[in-house]
């Protein structure tokens, strides 16, 4: 039997430093670990009990397509708590991860043959998903220029489209869209009926700006979002959608032939999830200290150049004025490099960037701080010694 055509999409990268990197850990060599962009830590200690409480009584069931009512009533009330939102609950979704967002969201607002724009650098399955599910996929450049964030004239030159997809932060660059770019984009998606998408998924992990929800300012928005990052969950394959009223009950009709119910026992232990907040906050704390740690760390090493790191856990740096022994080295290379030489694992740009990937780097720093802090090290000395 062959392949359908639409199962044609590139591969990660990102794997192959994975395995490259276990590897050299197999082989009894170090790794310090910059690559991997899910947090260090477990579910919160109330998520872990409510998990083990229900393994005893529960019978672990099918659940309803869209969550049980109760957890989709708490991330409702988050919404309340976080953003002065009533979102209801019936706008609200449950899914199997963002990444599960991202199949049933995708499927419920395009239609093969729509034409949706995303922007490069951005999370690759946006555009794997779409291409797959047989959309055109317009990738829309963004660079320092914009500080990673879309502008309206670009928008306006790409043409007429159905749909955009964004992030906020975003992966890889960790770039956060301060509320007027936010709102000169959905009043933009408003004014060419454009249907828009905002990934959410990193919100709750932003250190010193804003980041307000783009329901603040329309409903007519299909938000994606996760139990993965800022609640630290990621192996349980937990998230949400939310979105207009007819969206939310096409997605559940959909949910039940795609996934039948999200996993009952990671929806009990994430309803538990939002009493642990103290928790989750030293996390964030933690990439706080983590980031400057990055940061002084790329400034050490002579790197400028980076994407503003205002969220998430990623600093997105352009390595394209590096030279060493007089060459350039692309990405590929030099994260090689940084493997083989100094037992670092980062991920080369081009899973994010099919053109310009080659010039960047993404480092995660979700891991712990002294591991960290070794690793811009060993890359600082490194750099200064090759250059
Ligand atoms: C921007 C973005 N969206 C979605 C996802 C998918 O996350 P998950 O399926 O674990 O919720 C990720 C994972 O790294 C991501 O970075």
């Amino acid at each position: 039997m062959k392949p359908s055509g639409r199962s044609d999409v590139p591969p990660f990268y990102v794997m192959e430093v994975m395995q490259a990197a276990s590897q050299r850990e197999a082989a009894g060599l170090e790794v310090l670990h910059l690559e991997v962009g899910q947090p260090s830590t477990p579910a919160p200690s109330g998520a872990l009990a409510a998990a083990s409480r229900a393994l005893g009584e529960d019978r672990l069931g099918y659940t309803g397509a869209a969550g049980i009512p109760e957890l989709r009533q708490r991330i409702s009330d988050w919404y309340q708590e976080r953003y002065g939102l009533g979102i209801p609950m019936e706008r609200i979704v449950v899914t199997t991860g963002a990444s599960g967002s991202c199949v049933l969201g995708f499927l419920s607002v395009f239609d093969a043959g729509d034409r949706v724009v995303v922007l490069e650098p951005g999370y690759p399955c946006y555009r794997n998903d779409l291409q797959a599910f047989g959309v055109d996929v317009l990738p829309l450049a963004v660079g320092h220029e914009s500080d990673f964030r879309p502008t309206i004239q670009q928008l306006e030159a790409v043409g007429p489209v159905d749909g955009l997809v964004i992030a906020s932060p975003s992966n890889p660059t960790g770039t956060v869209l301060p509320e007027t770019v936010l709102r000169n984009v959905i009043d933009w998606a408003t004014a060419h009926d454009v249907r828009l998408v905002v990934d959410e998924i990193y919100h709750g992990i932003s250190f010193g700006v804003t980041t307000p929800s783009a329901l603040a300012f329309t409903d007519d928005v299909l938000i994606l979002n996760s139990f993965s990052k800022y609640f630290s969950m990621t192996g349980w394959r937990l998230g949400w959608i939310v979105a207009p009223p007819p969206v939310a009950e096409a997605a559940v009709r959909l949910a039940q032939s795609l996934t039948i119910a999200p996993p009952t026992i990671s929806q009990l232990a994430a309803l538990a999830a939002f009493d642990c907040i103290d928790e989750l906050e030293d996390n964030v704390a933690r990439y706080r200290q983590n980031r400057s740690v990055v940061l002084d760390g790329l400034a050490a090493a002579g790197f400028d150049r980076i994407a503003p790191a205002d969220g998430a856990f990623y600093a997105w740096v352009d390595v394209s004025a590096l030279r060493i022994g007089g060459r350039q080295l692309d990405s590929p290379a030099l994260c090689s490099r940084w493997l083989d030489e100094l037992g670092v694992a980062t991920t080369p740009g081009i899973d994010f960037d099919r053109r310009r990937g080659r010039d960047f780097v993404r480092l995660s720093y979700a891991g712990d701080i002294a591991e960290i802090g070794e690793a811009m090290s060993r890359i600082a000395t490194w750099t200064t010694a090759n250059r």
